[in-house]
C-alpha cells in the first residue's frame, strides 16, 4: 500500500517558544517528518521566535539536535536534515516588549499562509495576539495554534477567547488538543460512520457500558508545579478524555466538516450530567523503594490534587439515557495504555443454556500502544463436549494489518500542523466547545475542594487506588485490565 501526500502550498510556520521543550520534542521533529514525506514544499519556511538572543545557525544547531533526540522516523534519508534546516530562520522577539517584531514582520511573504504557533505559557497568549496584530500580521492569511491549558477554568477560557477575538476571527484560531491527531482516534470516527455494522447497535439499547482508560507508567516528571496546580482532571479528563467521551458518543454529523464535527461534540458535553461525590475517585501515588511519592515530586507536602482520577460520568440524552461511561486516568500506573472499549449487552436469551456461560462482545479501540481494534466474538469451544463458548477477539493490529504503513504511524503534531496549514479546523477545539467543557468541569472541581476532599493513596505500578476498583464493582461490573 501506498500512501499518498499530497503537497502543501508553501508557508511560513512561526513558533513562539521555538526553544522551548514542546517545540524540541514535538513540533519541530513533527515538521522535519512532514518535510521528508515530501509534504513540505522546499520554499516553506520554519521561524523559530523566542527571548533568546540566538542567531539563525544556533537556532538550525537546535533544531539538528532536535531532530537527532526525538526523531522516530525510519524513512528519512541521510542528507535530509541539512536541507531541513536549510528552511529554517530565527528572530529573537519580545512577547512583550517591541523588541523583534518588526524583524519578524519584515520577514513575511505577502499572500502565503502563514501560521503562529504559540507554544510558550498561556500568560503570553494575549500579547502575542495583540502584538501580531498591532504589526499586521494579523490578516486573512494568518491563523494561530495555541497549546492546553486552555485557561484553568470557565472564567480565564472565556478571557482567553475573549482576548483572542479581539485580534483573531474564530476561523484563524486553532486550539489544539493532540489526542485529536492520534490516528487512533481519528479511526474511532472512521469506525463508527464508515462501516454499517456498529452504528445501529451504537446505543444504550445494545451497550452496557463504555470504559474510557489514560494510564500512564510516568510521574509528573520535571512538571511538578504545572502538574500540582492543574491535578488530572484538569490536565487530562476536561479536554483529551472529553474529546474521546465526545467522539464515542456524538451523534453522527451531516459530513466531516469542521461545524458539523463540533457543532455534535458541543451537544454530548452540554447534556453530561453533574457528577455526584460518590461517583468520583482521587488518587495520589505513593512512595515505592527508589521513587518519592507525588507530594516530594511536585515539591509541596500539602499538595491535594489528584495524580489518577476515576468517574462514572452519565449522558442525558436518547441516545445514552442508561448507559454509564467509566473513565480513568493516572500515572504511575502499571502499564502505559489507553484504550476505549465498547461492552455490549449480554444476549437477551441463551440457547445454549446455563452452562454455556454469559457472554458479551466488546469492542475496544487501543490509542496506544499497539495501535489497532479488537472485537471479542462467541464462538463454539473447539472439540467435543458439547456446547462450551469462549470469547475470541478478532484482532486488527493496525502494524500488522496494514503492513510497514500500520507501523510507522504519524505522530498526532504532524497531521494537525498540516491541517492548520491547510486550513481545516475539524480536529482543533472551538471556542465554545473548550467553554462547555470547562462549564462540566468547574462544579465539580469545586465541589471537592469545598468538601475539602483529600485524594487517596495508590501504589506505583498499580492500577490506582481500590476506591477505583469499588466505583464499578458497585455497579456489578469491572475494569478492564491494564496492559500495554
Ligand atoms: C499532556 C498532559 O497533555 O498529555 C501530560 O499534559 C500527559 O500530563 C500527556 O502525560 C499524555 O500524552 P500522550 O500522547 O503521551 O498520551
Amino acid at each position: 500500500m501506498v500512501s499518498r501526500v499530497i503537497p502543501v502550498d508553501p508557508f511560513d510556520l512561526v513558533i513562539f517558544g521555538g526553544t522551548g521543550d514542546l517545540a524540541r520534542r514535538k513540533i519541530l521533529p513533527a515538521l522535519f517528518r512532514r518535510f521528508c514525506s515530501g509534504q513540505m514544499e522546499d520554499e516553506s519556511r520554519i521561524i523559530g521566535a523566542a527571548r533568546s538572543d540566538l542567531t539563525r545557525d544556533e537556532f538550525r544547531q537546535i533544531v539538528a539536535e532536535a531532530i537527532a533526540e526525538f526523531n522516530t522516523s525510519k524513512d528519512c534519508e541521510t542528507g535530509t536534515v541539512e536541507a531541513f534546516l536549510e528552511r529554517i530562520d530565527y528572530v529573537n522577539v519580545d512577547a512583550k516588549g517591541e523588541d523583534g517584531w518588526k524583524e519578524l514582520s519584515d520577514l513575511m511573504i505577502p499572500g502565503r499562509v502563514r501560521a503562529f504557533y504559540f507554544s510558550v505559557a498561556p500568560s503570553l497568549f494575549g500579547p502575542l495576539a495583540e502584538r501580531l496584530h498591532a504589526h499586521g500580521m494579523a490578516d486573512a492569511d494568518s491563523r494561530i495554534v495555541v497549546e492546553k491549558p486552555f485557561g484553568r477554568d470557565l472564567e480565564t477560557a472565556r478571557a482567553l477567547n475573549a482576548t483572542l477575538a479581539q485580534h483573531f476571527d474564530e476561523s484563524q484560531i486553532y486550539r489544539i488538543d493532540h489526542y485529536l491527531g492520534k490516528e487512533t482516534v481519528q479511526n474511532l470516527m472512521a469506525v463508527r460512520f464508515g462501516n454499517m455494522l456498529f452504528e445501529p447497535l451504537w446505543n444504550s439499547q445494545y451497550v452496557d457500558h463504555i470504559q474510557i482508560t489514560v494510564a500512564e507508567t510516568v510521574g509528573v516528571g520535571g512538571r511538578g508545579e504545572y502538574y500540582d496546580r492543574s491535578g488530572a482532571m484538569r490536565d487530562m479528563v476536561q479536554n483529551h478524555l472529553m474529546q474521546l467521551l465526545c467522539l464515542i458518543a456524538m451523534e453522527p454529523p451531516a459530513k466531516f466538516d469542521p461545524d458539523a464535527v463540533r457543532d455534535e461534540k458541543l451537544k454530548v458535553i452540554r447534556a453530561l450530567d453533574d457528577v455526584e461525590p460518590a461517583n468520583i475517585v482521587r488518587g495520589q501515588y505513593g512512595a515505592t523503594k527508589g521513587a518519592q511519592d507525588y507530594a516530594h515530586d511536585v515539591e509541596n507536602p500539602r499538595a491535594t490534587s489528584e495524580s489518577f482520577i476515576a468517574m462514572r460520568v452519565n449522558i442525558s440524552n436518547w441516545r445514552w439515557a442508561g448507559t454509564p461511561f467509566y473513565l480513568r486516568t493516572g500515572k504511575k500506573l502499571k502499564a502505559r495504555s489507553s484504550e476505549i472499549a465498547v461492552i455490549f449487552k449480554e444476549t437477551p436469551h441463551s440457547i445454549f443454556g446455563a452452562e454455556a456461560g454469559r457472554h458479551r462482545n466488546i469492542l475496544t479501540i487501543r490509542l496506544q500502544p499497539n495501535e489497532g481494534m479488537d472485537l471479542d466474538v462467541t464462538i463454539k469451544e473447539p472439540g467435543p463436549g458439547g456446547m462450551r463458548l469462549i470469547d475470541v477477539p478478532l484482532d486488527m493490529t493496525f502494524a500488522e494489518a496494514l503492513g510497514p504503513e500500520g507501523e510507522d504511524v504519524p505522530d498526532a503534531y504532524e497531521r494537525l500542523i498540516m491541517d492548520v496549514i491547510r486550513g481545516n479546523q475539524t480536529l482543533f477545539m472551538r471556542g465554545d466547545e473548550v467553554e462547555a467543557a470547562w462549564a462540566w468541569t468547574d462544579p465539580i472541581i469545586e465541589g471537592w475542594e469545598t468538601r475539602g476532599d483529600r485524594p487517596v493513596s495508590y501504589e506505583p505500578g498499580s492500577s490506582g487506588p481500590e476506591d477505583a476498583l469499588v466505583l464499578i464493582h458497585r455497579d456489578g461490573r469491572r475494569w478492564r485490565e491494564i496492559r500495554s
